[in-house]
């Protein structure tokens, strides 16, 4: 009698997002051409001092940001990552603060630089609540009695989910790049750690450079790029 055998193990996708992912979904990239994130410099809101300065400030900035992403919706390029775990073992990893690939229905998203729809006690960060959409506004607390932050990673602040993440991008068959310019460390070093063999594309209109022999560039919005390159994925023989 023949013995049952086990299924091959799947292929392993890792997607590097960033800003320009959620782009067509209506929500801004941070480094536009004037150089300003909503109009704002990033050291008055996404710095630890501008925090220290300004609260009020950061909490507004960051209040604005949740409600656009409560009305925004997941793009074509969101969901067709999702397709991608009918054959592969897929991770995401974002810079995107954003929920719309979660809400595109991706079952294993790692948040780089932290989440919009949380907040975190300023005496203890593994104090995280869901705020459930809802604004953060001085004088909300934990239960500690300190004053409730985004749970975002700032810049100059550690990027705690990176020992998270090299395991799954050095692990990786393909790795995709979609929409980040690259510069922000120490995200943008994250492809440097896939294997030598791995197949990586950008996806991304201004071709940010990656440094891989293997990489192939799609000069191209990840709306439009995507559906075709995760139906090129689909049917690829493994
Ligand atoms: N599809 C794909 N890429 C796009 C699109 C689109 N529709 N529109 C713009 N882009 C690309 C831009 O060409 C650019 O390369 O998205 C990239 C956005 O770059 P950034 O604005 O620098 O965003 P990101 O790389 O995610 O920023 C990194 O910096 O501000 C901090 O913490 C914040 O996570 C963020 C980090």
């Amino acid at each position: 009698m023949r013995q049952p055998t086990s299924p091959l193990p799947k292929s392993r996708i890792v997607v590097l997002s960033g800003a320009g992912m959620s782009a067509e979904s209506g929500l801004q990239t941070f480094r536009a051409s004037d150089g300003l994130w909503e109009e704002h410099r990033v050291e008055d809101v996404a710095t630890p001092d501008a925090w220290d300065r300004d609260p009020e400030l950061v909490l507004r900035f960051y209040n604005e940001r949740r409600r656009g992403v409560l009305a925004a919706e997941p793009n074509a390029g969101h969901l067709a990552l999702v397709k991608l775990e009918e054959k592969y073992e897929v991770h995401i990893i974002t810079q995107n603060i954003d929920n719309l690939h979660e809400r595109a229905g991706s079952k294993q998203v790692l948040h780089l630089h932290g989440k919009i729809m949380e907040s975190r006690s300023t005496a203890d960060d593994s104090r995280v609540y869901d705020n459930q959409g809802q604004d953060i506004n001085l004088g909300d607390t934990c239960e500690l009695g300190s004053q409730l932050r985004p749970n975002i990673v700032w810049f100059g602040e550690a990027v705690p989910m990176m020992d998270q993440a090299v395991p799954l991008v050095a692990i990786a068959d393909y790795v995709l790049v979609v929409g980040t310019s690259l510069v922000v460390y120490p995200a943008a070093g994250l492809v440097q750690f896939a294997p030598e063999n791995a197949k990586i594309f950008v996806v991304d209109p201004a071709s940010p450079k990656v440094n891989r022999r293997q990489a192939e560039l799609v000069a191209e919005k990840a709306a439009v790029a995507l559906p075709p390159l995760v139906e090129r994925l689909l049917g690829v023989e493994l």
